[in-house]
């Protein structure tokens, strides 16, 4: 029977082996881990935990906060803030960044997240998830603010998620492919359940939220008009949607069997690129899908490539199989 990897096993063998993961980043992804096992926990009590309703609190964007997003950030805090790899932390649900107490060492590293995605579906029992990414701080300033957060995706050393779903699914990339780990909950542990993930090219399945339709940029329109008319129409094949509401859900889709997902600029809010945001949404599952042999870009760019101007700016997001990406892209840009 072949061994089981756990994901200390990968880490270190990954670390041994290509020396993409230095210990510092080895530690920070196995608090994260750490941290969504809690999470997974939470989430798996449901109403017997009391962590369901809402927080009666709002957000930094605006948003009601429900009772496990405020529960997720505090335990990727708490687990986080000690181990002395952090320089800080970025999240949804901060206004502003949180520095590393100085009551314990700074590291060298910076770690964003939305704790809880997928934030409508918590009461339902349907799949959530947490999204992370990590960056470097820049080694030529003293000290550490928000300016140090706003580099580009692509420059990310680490990027994941953690799928809480019929299974729980860490998703990890450190810029060698994309691994998925399965939570055994006997063990306690992340065990690799899949390898060098790859997505196909090209796919019949798109994930949008149709009710904005009325909404959308012309060339989106097309797009969907374009699949909506099935074998009769210029793409010649039938499309399949779906729409789970959870980036997290919808992304994990993809990697498994391909897709697109679109979530663009719509003319409900024109002053903001998207919903999405970039530095702890977009950016993670973007470089993601990228490893996967995907393509992801904001409709012109590729999201990688953007340049952030504050942590909790917005994008217009196009992800997933990397023919229907290319062909959205074009639209947007008639040559
Ligand atoms: P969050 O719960 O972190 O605020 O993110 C929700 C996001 C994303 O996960 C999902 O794709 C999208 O919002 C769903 O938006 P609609 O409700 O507009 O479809
Ligand atoms: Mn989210
Ligand atoms: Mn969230």
């Amino acid at each position: 029977m072949a061994q089981k990897i756990s994901l200390t096993r990968y880490l270190v063998e990954q670390q041994r082996a290509d020396g993409l993961i230095p210990g510092q980043l080895r530690l920070l992804l196995e608090v994260v881990a750490r941290a969504c096992k809690s999470i997974s926990q939470a989430v798996n009590k449901g109403a017997l935990g009391g962590v369901l309703g809402s927080a009666e609190s709002e957000n930094v964007q605006g948003e009601v906060q429900k009772k496990l997003d405020i529960i997720a950030n505090e335990v990727l805090i708490e687990a986080n803030e000690w181990g002395g790899h952090l320089a800080a932390m970025a999240s949804e649900e901060m206004d502003s960044i949180y520095v590393v107490p100085n009551r314990y060492p700074q590291g060298e590293y910076l770690l964003l997240f939305d704790p809880l995605d997928g934030s409508s579906n918590i009461d339902v029992n349907v799949s959530i998830g947490t999204i992370f990414s990590v960056l470097k701080k820049p080694d030529d300033t003293p000290g550490v603010q928000e300016g140090d957060f706003l580099q580009a995706g692509s420059r990310q050393v680490a990027a994941g998620y953690c799928i809480y779903g019929p299974q729980t699914t860490l998703v990890l990339t450190v810029g060698n492919g994309v691994a998925m780990f399965t939570l055994d909950r006997e063990q306690g542990s992340f065990m690799l359940t899949q390898e060098n993930i790859q997505i196909p090219a090209d796919t019949k399945e798109f994930a949008i939220n149709m009710s904005n339709m009325r909404h959308w940029d012309a060339p989106v329109k097309r797009y969907i008009d374009e699949c909506l008319a099935g074998k009769e129409g210029p793409r010649g094949k039938d499309f399949n949607m779906r729409w789970i509401a959870s980036m997290v859900a919808d992304v994990h889709r993809i990697l498994m069997r391909g897709g697109i997902f679109m979530y663009p600029w719509d003319k409900r809010e024109p002053d903001k690129a998207g919903k999405l945001r970039l530095m702890y949404e977009a950016n993670p599952m973007s470089w993601l899908v990228e490893q996967a042999g995907g393509a992801a870009t904001n409709g012109r760019e590729r999201i990688l490539d953007l340049a952030p101007a504050k942590l909790h700016e917005r994008v217009a997001v196009v992800l997933g199989s990397k023919n229907e990406v290319e062909r959205v892209t074009r639209y947007h840009d008639p040559l």
